[in-house]
């Protein structure tokens, strides 16, 4: 838990502008009578189950796991599981946040919904939970990733929402939630902002984690009925972090379970990337103090990565405490490696990832080859590829 004030350790609070400081404090407020309300959960979880698809499978990838083997040294090559979270409504895990939220937002008496997006899967999960309960939505999403993102900008409309086109900066997620933080100084009266990510001022962090954690509840139950025991390594990939934390957070007190979280490289950690635990140093955007990608004079840099999901320059704050106490491991796949993992789980497994969870893939792979065989991963399927495969086409220089 954070504390009162939302840090863990050095890192979250609330740096916020004094206009939303009231709607802060009433968003925590409506949180903790939530979170002692049986029946909020009672609704949460019947929405997960009769509208999501949840629980998600648990599965045991044993082509990935031989193919593996084959090149890894004599007796290495850990068991590979993944969690599919990619097989929920709307093809990501995203729903899972949005689905709290927006039973948030009503208890509150909000009218009128907004949201940032990147890889456009948290803009169509808001846009879906709105249709669901009859309210307008109005969704930022960055120019480079409206480009690159198409198919779920073309969902968004479907779903009735306004996606709105943020010019500014490099017209990517960064910019998307600067407008939407603007849109709700703006709007405070009748305004609910559903965050995508385990990021932004306190209780967001907090409460994102909270409602992504069902995926860690359910793969360590899963696990244990399937294996008898506890996976020896957790894998997830990190934009903002918030599948991440929901995988990791109900495994915390498992001193045995390690962790590790996977950043995007980019072009590489010496030219253009998005990883800010391993490239940035600490800072505070968007209402927390966090990682981040900046300059010598503290101003944001562009973050890339060809997964509009993980392009952005700062990270959850609990993970910048995680690393700090050396609870989880951090540790960054390029572009190029991703890829690899793209294709390596279509070719052996069947199953198209989104290029989010590809750099998790990648980092199985490396990992897998060097754990004895009777260990066991257990990695986050976060995102399905439909949205991806032009831009995999023409980074393969493929015909489409
Ligand atoms: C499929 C998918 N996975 C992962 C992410 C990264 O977000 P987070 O780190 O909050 O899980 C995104 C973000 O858009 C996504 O769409």
């Amino acid at each position: 838990m954070p504390d009162e004030n939302g840090h863990f350790g050095e890192f979250g609070g609330r740096y916020v502008a004094e206009t939303l400081m009231p709607l802060i404090l009433d968003l925590e407020k409506h949180y903790r009578a939530a979170q002692a309300d049986p029946e909020f959960a009672r609704e949460f979880d019947d929405l997960l189950e009769h509208y999501v698809g949840r629980p998600s499978p648990l599965y045991y990838a044993d082509r990935l796991t031989e193919e593996v083997r084959k090149d890894a040294p004599g007796g290495k090559g850990a068991q590979i599981w993944f969690k599919r979270d990619e097989l929920n409504h709307t093809g990501a895990h995203k729903i899972n946040n949005c689905i709290g939220q927006i039973l948030l937002a009503r208890r509150m008496g909000k009218t009128r919904i907004i949201a940032e997006t990147g890889a456009g899967q948290h803009g169509v999960a808001t846009a879906t939970v709105c249709a669901r309960f009859g309210l307008p939505c109005f969704v930022y999403m960055g120019t480079k990733d409206i480009e690159r993102q198409k198919p779920n900008l073309f969902r968004m409309k479907l779903l009735g929402a306004e996606v709105i086109p943020v010019e500014s900066g490099s017209g990517t997620l960064k910019d998307a939630m600067n407008e939407a933080l603007r849109d709700w100084v703006a709007n405070v009266e009748d305004t609910f902002y559903i965050i995508g990510t385990a990021a932004g001022p306190h209780p967001y962090p907090e409460l994102v984690r909270d409602f992504q954690s069902v995926i860690g509840k359910e793969a360590r139950q899963q696990i244990q009925e399937r294996t008898g025991r506890l996976p020896d390594l957790l894998v997830a990939a990190i934009g903002g972090g918030s599948n991440a934390i929901g995988l990791f957070h109900p495994f915390l007190d498992d001193a045995d379970v390690e962790m590790l979280g996977v950043e995007a490289a980019g072009e590489g950690l010496n030219a253009r990337h998005a990883a800010s635990l391993s490239g940035g140093a600490p800072g505070i955007l968007h209402g927390n103090k966090t990682h981040l990608l900046q300059d010598e004079d503290g101003q944001i840099s562009e973050a890339h990565s060809i997964s509009a999901g993980l392009d952005y320059p700062g990270i959850g704050p609990e993970h910048g405490w995680l690393k700090r106490i050396g609870r989880a491991r951090y540790d960054s796949v390029t572009d190029d490696e991703a890829l690899e993992g793209f294709q390596l789980l279509c070719r052996t497994e069947g199953i198209i990832p989104a290029l989010e969870p590809s750099h998790a893939i990648a980092a199985v792979a490396r990992e897998a080859a060097q754990m004895d065989q009777d260990k066991i991963i257990l990695a986050n399927l976060c995102g399905r590829g439909d949205k991806d495969i032009f831009t995999v086409a023409d980074a393969l220089g493929a015909e489409m």
